[in-house]
């Protein structure tokens, strides 16, 4: 695992777009996977500015999302299709038909888990799969538990990931109880992957991710296991490690 430690938000921003445009640039067709939350905001903002600074074009670029809520439409202000839309879609030359985000509101939702790992399997794989980490070490929506063998499928969202998550929401009760994610072999299966993580409320999960034993219970412990895996942390939430 390469460690790269930076000194805040900003400097792990730069440093991820960087990473991410470089790997761009290696591929004919490349295919990202893409995280929401707060994490990746400042590395949207800067591929946007370097979109518009011409030094990248994402015409060729297929992207894969990690999760979506259930039974939110796409349209809905909560929904990670509308996040990506406003966050980075909108603001970069990528075609519509190659952004690809799970379905939360099919009327099909294990139907739609085949489709969507059909799908990712059609482009290739995933070469670079971008995450952040919860608290709870949950990578996607995959929280702890969950099999290390799981691909897309639906889950019960964790009662602190709802609380986590409900900041964007009006209240606790309007955050959806269930989500679709790719699984812990489909994010395992990506040629690279490029963990994002800053500020000192995730201290506690690096050091985990890093150090601790390889479980289940922890789910982004399973990326000890992966050959290709970038961290790129700041000093907060470095800590000891
Ligand atoms: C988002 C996702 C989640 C987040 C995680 C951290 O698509 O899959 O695993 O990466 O919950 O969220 P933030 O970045 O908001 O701390």
């Amino acid at each position: 695992m390469d460690i790269i430690k930076v000194k805040d938000y900003q400097e792990m921003s730069e440093k991820a777009c960087s990473h991410v445009i470089n790997n761009i640039h290696r591929q004919d067709a490349p295919v990202l996977g893409l995280a929401t939350g707060s994490t990746p905001e400042g590395l949207y903002k800067q591929l946007i500015e370097k979109y518009r600074q011409k030094k990248v074009s994402f015409e060729q670029t297929t992207t894969f999302n990690l999760d979506e809520y259930v039974g939110l439409e796409n349209d809905d202000r909560n929904s990670y299709h509308y996040y990506m839309q406003e966050k980075l879609f909108n603001h970069i030359d990528i075609s519509a038909e190659k952004a690809n985000l799970p379905n939360g509101s099919a009327a099909d939702l294990e139907q739609e888990c085949r489709n969507y790992e059909a799908q990712i399997q059609q482009a290739n794989g995933i070469d670079l799969q971008i995450l952040g980490i919860g608290l709870n070490g949950h990578i996607g929506f995959n929280e702890p538990g969950v099999s290390f063998a799981s691909r897309t499928h639906v889950v019960d969202l964790a009662a602190s990931t709802r609380e986590a998550n409900a900041r964007f929401f009006p209240s606790l009760e309007d955050v959806p109880t269930q989500a679709i994610t790719m699984g812990i072999e489909t994010i395992m299966e990506s040629k690279a992957i490029l963990l994002l993580v800053s500020g000192k409320q995730k201290t506690e999960a690096v050091a985990r991710f890093v150090n601790g034993e390889i479980s289940e219970g922890f789910p982004a412990s399973v990326l000890q296991q992966h050959p290709q895996v970038t961290l790129i942390a700041d000093e907060a939430a470095l800590g000891e490690v």
